[in-house]
């Protein structure tokens, strides 16, 4: 079980599939292998979250969570960037694009799990109070790509102790600055290489992820800790 962060308005864990009333439909946005979608749809299926996955879109084609989904029967589609910036797409031509895609879902909650893209109003507006996002670094350290790599360095720099994970929600484009709703902490272990770590902080997310968003499904709001408050403050 991850620790759990400590903020104000959290719902307890006994409470969760009571405050879900209905099976409620998650969205989950992808970028890559979708260990933390596997994650999701394997508590869907176990009944530890009530709800279903309606729908997933990946920002890259042929990845290996489009594969996951597929296995699963759950529908899957690919909105590539990258062509659509060849296209000569905008940042804001592509969120309204995947916003009407995601609309079409009906979800009650979008998932950030692996996407690499910041979102830009023209999504995040239409989905207010909607949007999640895991990042694997605690709240306001290491915002954006990398994390996990730049956190291990400054371990190495003898700057940091720990690092972990988190699930925030995203109410602006703020990149990874949101209400927080759950946080794992994971130490640093001697003589550890970057390879063990990332593998303990993917099994430290998978863990983090099904309580995180039970507890968004519940209607948890979050808070912002000193570190995140600051983080939103600065950017
Ligand atoms: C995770 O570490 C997530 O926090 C980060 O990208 C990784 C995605 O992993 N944003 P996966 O695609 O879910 O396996």
């Amino acid at each position: 079980m991850p620790a759990l962060w400590d903020g104000s308005n959290r719902v307890r864990e006994s409470d969760w599939n009571e405050r879900v009333s209905k099976v409620k439909r998650l969205t989950i946005l992808i970028s890559g292998n979708g260990s933390n979608l596997e994650a999701l749809i394997e508590a869907c299926g176990t009944h530890r979250l009530q709800a279903e996955v309606g729908l997933v879109i990946s920002s890259k084609a042929a990845v290996f969570g489009l594969e996951r989904a597929r296995r699963h029967g759950i529908p899957a589609k690919v909105l590539s960037w990258s062509e659509h910036r060849a296209c000569g797409g905008s940042r804001s031509t592509y969120d309204q694009q995947l916003a009407r895609c995601v609309a079409a879902s009906q979800p009650d909650l979008i998932v950030l799990a692996g996407w690499l893209r910041i979102l830009t109003r023209f999504f995040l507006d239409r989905f207010p109070g909607k949007v999640v996002n895991l990042h694997p670094a605690l709240p306001g350290a290491f915002p954006g790509l990398h994390a996990i790599e730049r956190a291990y360095t400054a371990w190495r720099e003898g700057t940091i102790r720990e690092t972990g994970a988190m699930v925030h929600w995203v109410p602006d484009e703020g990149v990874d600055t949101g209400p927080v709703l759950r946080v794992v902490r994971v130490p640093f272990r001697e003589g550890e290489t970057l390879e063990g770590l990332t593998e303990r902080m993917h099994a430290a997310e998978h863990g983090l992820l099904v309580p995180a968003i039970a507890a968004a499904l519940a209607g948890e709001a979050g808070s912002l800790g000193p570190s995140a408050a600051e983080a939103r403050a600065a950017h």
